[in-house]
């Protein structure tokens, strides 16, 4: 099966109410762990690089990479840009072979945003190819937030309902207390479901997309911790929180800090109990699998999208 868009996969995905998840790519160790996740578990899988991995691994060696994962494991699989910043990244993601490109114009007012996200919808749709908008701001809830912050963060459903209609875009990121990185949430972690299930009502049938979705499981900060890491207070999105969005309209969840965290704990432990270890087969090889563990468990406990290939 070759690359596909994530046309089909969020129809299936809103109807049986799960979601697929969306896991960042740097190298080969990576593509490899999350597709091995993918097979043992028969799922569907977004694989996402951002500009920062593009220019990592470079764009001909990702897209290649991606080839082959997709060639070894016959799981349908899209190839997605993740936060392109301008029309000219969307553009070449779209000419390179990619199946997806994000056009994140958040930061722009909204006339903006509009303006930039159509631009990018108008030239992937002439090529088949599917675009994901963001709207409102990715922060965390802190206990003392007050509503009219929220507000002036978090998206708007009524704005929701009019980007979609005036870009055309395929799905949705929105801020509904989410956010990058291991360090989330200041008090307790809670989501806007009561603004999750506007947005819904607003957009029947729309797939919305959560970034910021790594639960930073304590026993990874802990194991990173112990072989000399330091992460104090790194706190992510409860899993059944993320369980419970899937059954909603979220159909994409995106993850990349839970895959960082566990393959780094893996090589800091290798390092830790054999200091005299110089072959990167011996540490990459355990990140690897760490990767390909934590993905399973996603895909198994959290997103529900085991056996949806
Ligand atoms: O949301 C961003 C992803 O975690 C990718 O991060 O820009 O460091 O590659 P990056
Ligand atoms: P995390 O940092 O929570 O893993 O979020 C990743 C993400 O949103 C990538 O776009
Ligand atoms: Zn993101």
């Amino acid at each position: 099966m070759p690359l596909v868009t994530s046309k089909e996969m969020f129809k299936k995905a809103y109807e049986g109410k799960y979601a697929i998840g969306a896991f960042n790519v740097n190298n080969m160790e990576i593509v490899q762990g999350i597709i091995n996740g993918a097979k043992k578990e028969n799922a569907p899988v977004i694989l996402q690089a951002s500009a920062g991995a593009r220019k990592y691994a470079s764009p001909i060696y990702l897209k290649k990479l991606v080839e082959a994962a997709v060639e070894e494991s016959g799981l349908p699989v899209v190839l997605h840009l993740d936060h392109g910043d301008s029309f000219e990244l969307c553009k070449s993601c779209v000419d390179g072979g990619f199946t997806s490109v994000m056009i994140d114009g958040s930061k722009y007012p909204f006339e903006e945003n509009v303006r930039l996200t159509k631009q990018v919808v108008d030239y992937a749709h002439s090529k088949g190819i599917v675009v994901e908008g963001e709207l409102g701001k990715l922060a965390g809830i802190e206990d003392a937030v007050s509503v009219s912050a929220k507000d002036a963060l978090f998206t708007d459903p009524d704005q929701a309902a009019e980007f979609v209609e005036r870009t055309g875009v395929d799905s949705l990121a929105i801020a509904i207390g989410t956010s990058h990185g291991a360090y989330k949430f200041k008090g307790e972690p809670r989501l806007d479901f009561d603004r999750l299930e506007k947005v819904q009502k607003l957009l029947p049938g729309f797939p919305i997309v959560l970034h910021g979705s790594s639960s930073v499981p304590q026993e990874f900060v802990a194991l990173c911790n112990k072989y000399g890491g330091n992460l104090p207070g790194a706190k992510g999105v409860p899993e059944e929180m993320l369980r419970k969005a899937a059954t909603m309209a979220v159909c994409k969840i995106n993850i990349d800090t839970d895959l960082r965290l566990a393959m780094t704990a893996s090589i800091r432990k290798v390092f830790f109990e054999h200091p005299e270890e110089f072959d990167p087969r011996k540490y990459l090889g355990p990140g690897r699998e760490a990767i390909e563990n934590m993905v399973r468990h996603k895909i198994k406990d959290v997103l529900g999208c085991s056996n949806k290939a």
